[in-house]
């Protein structure tokens, strides 16, 4: 949900705050914009559209101080005027999040005689800094941000003052250090290969930037430490190697994303166990792919260990009053671990009593710093914005995650069973071919994925990540739901994408391929249950044969057919993977 970076030192602001778009362009991609002060002079630039619009403007800017953002909107459409950065009197603002009372401070400003230029909820920053300014930008920051309700990450610069303030609540923000040279952004990749250490910004802090140091104080101004660490982003993990998608290259890293993701819960697994000593029920919470993996890890937990758990989405567990009880465990998913709705519902439970598991791709985001315990997702950075190798990953940890609540030895038969997945993984990977059914869903009208139990978990996710790549309706569903109102979509213009992993599941789900097709749907049939192939040959148009393995983790080779499906129609649809339309990576506002 937008991305901004600051850059204050020796090499030219442009270059660097530029590289650093690029990399935070997953927080979204429909503005940027910068400003650049060289000489005590600020010069705006600010465009519709990807950050690579902004190149052409950049070619003769050479400055020290630089702030730049690329944006998603939320107030007001994207346009020029509503990009970021946005100026009142010297003062120049970049923003991330949502300021939630702009409308009551804009009124009271324009009063007061501001002139706003743009409908964003941003701007008011910018005047309020100007408004408060008294020759000390770093204490009307401080002033300013006080009057603010929602969540922020900014930076604010003005004309003549060689350095960068920057302010954050509840929307991620480090600092980077270098030398000769300092920087602060939304997050560590995007200073991956150009500064090796770093600091996470805590709620209410505020960073002075300049070249020569930084100074990082508390709301009343108060200079505080926060612990320098190393930067965990690597550069070389972020290029694209020979992929012409991230979406493809993350895929063909699910193997990895598995095998890491069991090997760093050793590091885990005895705070875990005595963390869930004592818990009788289980919520499982995230939003999007995170959610389909809570769909996984409510089953696990209820088939290894036996004790009740539920999987909610963050934005409705957050709003209906949850009651937690004595023995409540909450495990929030998020790649991120910024989204908005998992991050509050993680701090509500934390105030409700419950014991928090935070099982994340990102250790040093927000839902870190709530979790009673983390486990971790070794996924590494993930750029795409659809989700797919931390899903994989998510998954791999609630299995173990499962497994430890069920008192189980995480190093037994069934954590055996998932040392083989990485190889599996791999076979999937590299001998799914699902271009001829991706051709079939391009032109198809609506396109819907079927399962019972955990393949019905894995259809969900099959569903969101083709409707997020390629813009393509359809439904994931119940496969014994059909027959109580979806069939009545079914035609010759929809693919059924049927998901058979489970044996004991597999007639009842056939009988769902049977109605599909006898009403003329077109229906593909993804298995690795023996017979499933033969008894259908007739009636299915296409097969997607999955490498043997156990139910339970099946996930972690069905997943990776339905991500592929989704890749080879967007791409055959001209569609960008990477960069869905209307979409962002992290959503850090509600
Ligand atoms: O960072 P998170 O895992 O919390 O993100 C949650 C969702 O926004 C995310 O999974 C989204 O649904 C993906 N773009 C789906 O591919």
């Amino acid at each position: 949900m937008c991305g901004i970076i600051g850059y204050a030192g020796k090499n030219n602001a442009a270059d660097v705050v530029y590289k650093g778009l690029k990399r935070l362009e997953y927080r979204g991609y429909d503005s940027a914009g910068a400003a650049f002060m060289l000489g005590g002079k600020i010069t705006v630039i600010k465009k519709e559209g990807k950050v690579e619009t902004l190149a052409q403007y950049l070619n003769n800017v050479s400055a020290d101080i630089g702030i730049g953002h690329t944006r998603w909107a939320t107030h007001g459409k994207p346009s020029d005027i509503n990009a970021h950065p946005h100026s009142a009197g010297a003062i120049t603002v970049v923003h991330n999040g949502i300021i939630e009372n702009y409308s009551e401070l804009k009124e009271r400003l324009i009063s007061d005689g501001a002139d706003f230029l743009s409908d964003t909820d941003s701007e008011v920053a910018a005047h309020l800094i100007n408004e408060f300014y008294k020759g000390d930008l770093t204490a009307a920051v401080a002033q300013a941000v006080k009057m603010l309700k929602g969540s922020y990450a900014l930076m604010a610069i003005r004309a003549g003052e060689s350095k960068i303030v920057a302010a954050r609540y509840k929307s991620p923000l480090i600092v980077g250090y270098g030398n000769g040279e300092n920087f602060c952004a939304s997050d560590e990749p995007a200073l991956a290969g150009i500064c090796e250490k770093v600091c996470v910004l805590e709620d209410g802090d505020i960073a002075e930037i300049t070249a020569d140091g930084v100074n990082i104080y508390n709301g009343n101004l108060q200079l505080v430490i926060r612990s320098v660490l190393p930067n965990l982003a690597v550069s070389e993990s972020l290029g694209l190697g020979d992929c012409p998608h991230y979406m493809l290259k993350e895929l063909r890293e699910v193997p990895q994303s598995v095998q890491f993701t069991h090997k760093a819960f050793y590091g885990v697994e005895e705070k875990l166990k005595s963390a869930l000593s004592g818990v009788n029920r289980v919520i499982f919470t995230g939003c999007g792919t995170a959610y389909h993996a809570a769909l996984i890890g409510k089953r696990y937990v209820e088939s290894f260990a036996r004790i009740p758990a539920e999987a909610e989405t963050a934005g409705e567990f957050r709003y209906k009053n949850p009651v937690f009880g004595a023995g409540a465990a909450v495990f929030a998913i998020s790649q991120s671990g910024e989204t908005a709705d998992t991050v509050e519902a993680a701090r509500l439970a934390k105030a409700g009593g419950a014991k928090v598991v935070a099982v994340t791709n990102c250790l040093r985001s927000e839902l870190t710093r709530i979790a009673d315990v983390v486990v971790p997702v070794a996924a590494g950075v993930e750029i795409c914005v659809a989700a797919t190798k931390s899903y994989t990953g998510q998954v791999a940890a609630l299995y173990l995650c499962a497994l430890t609540l069920a008192g189980e030895d995480i190093g037994g038969w069934r954590g055996k069973l998932l040392l083989k997945m990485p190889e599996l993984c791999k076979k999937a990977v590299e001998s799914i071919d699902a271009g001829a059914l991706a051709q079939l869903c391009a032109s198809a009208r609506g396109v819907y994925f079927l399962g019972r139990d955990i393949d019905y978990a894995v259809a969900v996710e099959g569903s969101l990540k083709l409707k997020e790549v390629s813009y393509i309706a359809g439904e994931g569903y119940p496969a014994g739901e059909l027959k109580h109102g979806t069939l009545a979509l079914i035609d010759g213009k929809t693919v059924s994408i049927f998901i058979i992993t489970d044996g004991g599941l597999a007639g009842k789900t056939e009988n769902a391929v049977e109605q599909v097709v006898s009403r003329g749907g077109k229906a593909a049939v993804i298995t690795n249950v023996d017979g499933v192939e033969e008894r259908l040959k007739d009636k299915a148009d296409y097969f997607i044969k999955l490498p043997e393995c156990d139910k339970y983790l099946s996930p972690l080779v069905s997943a990776v057919a339905v991500q592929l499906i989704a890749y080879r129609t967007a791409v055959m649809l001209g569609r960008d993977p990477d960069k869905p339309r209307n979409l962002a990576k992290s959503v850090t506002v509600e």
